[in-house]
């Protein structure tokens, strides 16, 4: 039998509606939250009197059960169980008799989808959190551990200045900092309860929809009946968060994938976060990397997805909103899937810190020291840029190494040369911020009080 079986005739609903209508198949992962906003939303009933003290009994009770059935695994399903708030609501009333069937009262499941996939975001949102944390937690201690290593840092892909091996890993765990800010944020801004919306404009019974919201956790109910039940954006937003943060990811998929080419050579990964190749015996290949890469690509869709269905609705519930679900669930599982990994994968790489450093003592990298040693003496920088330019050119066309030419060169001199000597360029990066010791080590110091903060803001599990 149908929710809507009393408006309707004899006919059964055909299978094809019922096969494209049903969300139960991925829904039954709110059943949890579900359960918890029907309890909120009984007492709510209670407190102002539409439930007499048995009925609440018989209503909990009954819930309490359906929770052991579903935890169990011993929940029954039937085919008329549309959803998992039929479902719940169907096996309540079996249990509870007339008392489940007051269970609705003032309920629409449109009011009581967006309060469950509330619940469920808030609590999901803050572990994605906490496993960047982790990859962050990874990031710092690799960071530590290779101490005074350097490579070079590039632009447009060409080297450019040395800088540490910290400094770098340390910039993808900065990156991350933003990612748990937005996931912080996107759960603010879902932080308000629409239970009491009813389908789309509240209801004739005096409900308490404040006392729901502060039962359920949250700091507020909705403003407008219309809006609750309409409003997606946390979905919105928590996917763009999600996706954004597997873009950082990607990216760094995408350096470790080069940097473990023969071409490189500046990462070796462990063999347990590394995959062979079925005909080739001597490939060792970076799947974890390329599959934080390749999944961004899925999540960028997820998040375009929802904002192309989002985008044509009038107000209010469109069933179109039931797409909501599985694009936000396959998100945050990839992500899962991916953090996890990649946290793996970075804790056990072997940096090849030999060959990092014969990249970065190419002679070239210390030019931007040579000028700003000129302009210490007092020279413009762009005359500055200008000599050292035209040094680096006469070596290349001349086949001179650019120490000599310095060396011989009335401006900068043997005081100068010793610019270009393996190790010291790297050690001239001293601006805050910058990427030399004695910069990166405040650095370090502020990135693990930062991520003391967002331990606290995050909680625990
Ligand atoms: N399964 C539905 C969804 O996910 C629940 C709300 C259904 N509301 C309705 N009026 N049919 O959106």
């Amino acid at each position: 039998m149908t929710l809507w079986h009393g408006r309707f005739g004899d006919q059964s609903p055909a299978d094809a509606l019922m096969a494209l209508n049903e969300s139960l198949s991925f829904d039954r992962r709110l059943a949890a939250d579900d359960i918890v906003g029907s309890r909120a939303h009984v007492r709510g009933l209670s407190r102002v009197g539409l439930l007499a003290g048995t009925e609440v009994e018989a209503i909990l009770g009954a819930l309490d059960r359906v929770q052991a059935e579903l935890e169990g695994g011993e929940f029954v399903f039937i085919p008329s169980d549309e959803d998992i708030h039929t479902a719940i609501e169907r096996r309540v009333t079996e249990l509870a008799g007339p008392a489940g069937a007051k269970l609705h009262t003032g309920r629409s499941r449109n009011d009581q989808v967006a309060t469950d996939l509330r619940l469920w975001a808030r609590r999901e949102l803050a572990g994605v959190g906490r496993l960047v944390l982790n990859l962050q937690l990874t990031l710092l201690a690799r960071a530590e551990e290779v101490e005074d290593a350097y490579l070079p840092g590039y632009t447009h892909m060409q080297r450019a200045q040395p800088v540490l091996l910290a400094h770098h890993l340390l910039a993808h765990g900065w990156a991350l900092s933003r990612d748990i800010d937005r996931l912080l944020s996107v759960i603010t801004h879902m932080d308000y309860c629409p239970l009491g919306a009813g389908a789309l404009a509240g209801s004739s019974l005096p409900l308490d929809p404040d006392g729901v919201a502060t039962d359920l956790g949250f700091s507020t109910r909705f403003e407008n009946s219309l809006d609750a039940v309409s409003d997606r954006d946390f979905v919105a937003e928590a996917l763009f968060a999600v996706a954004l943060l597997s873009i950082h990811l990607s990216r760094m998929g995408e350096e470790v994938v080069i940097w473990s080419s023969s071409e490189f050579g500046f990462v070796v990964l462990d063999d347990a976060y590394a995959t062979g190749s079925s005909m080739l015996p001597q490939k060792k290949n970076p799947d974890v990397a390329e599959l934080a890469r390749g999944k961004a690509g899925r999540l960028i869709g997820n998040l375009t997805g929802l904002l192309a269905t989002l985008k044509g609705l009038p107000l209010s519930y469109n069933k179109d909103l039931q797409e909501d679900k599985e694009a936000l669930f396959d998100s945050v599982d990839q992500i899962r899937l991916v953090l996890s990994a990649l946290t793996g994968m970075v804790a056990t790489a072997r940096f090849d810190t030999v060959k990092m450093r014969a990249a970065a003592d190419e002679e070239t990298g210390a030019a931007v020291d040579l000028a700003e040693w000129l302009v210490q003496e007092g020279t413009p920088f762009r005359e500055a840029h200008a000599v050292v330019g035209a040094l680096v050119r006469a070596s290349l066309e001349r086949h001179v190494p650019l120490a000599e030419l310095v060396e011989a060169d009335p401006a900068l001199g043997a005081e100068a040369r010793k610019l270009l000597e393996p190790g010291v360029a790297v050690t001239r990066r001293t601006s805050p911020g910058a990427g030399g010791p004695v910069a990166v080590a405040e650095q370090l110091t502020r990135f693990r009080q930062r991520l003391g903060v967002d331990t606290d803001r995050l909680g625990g599990e």
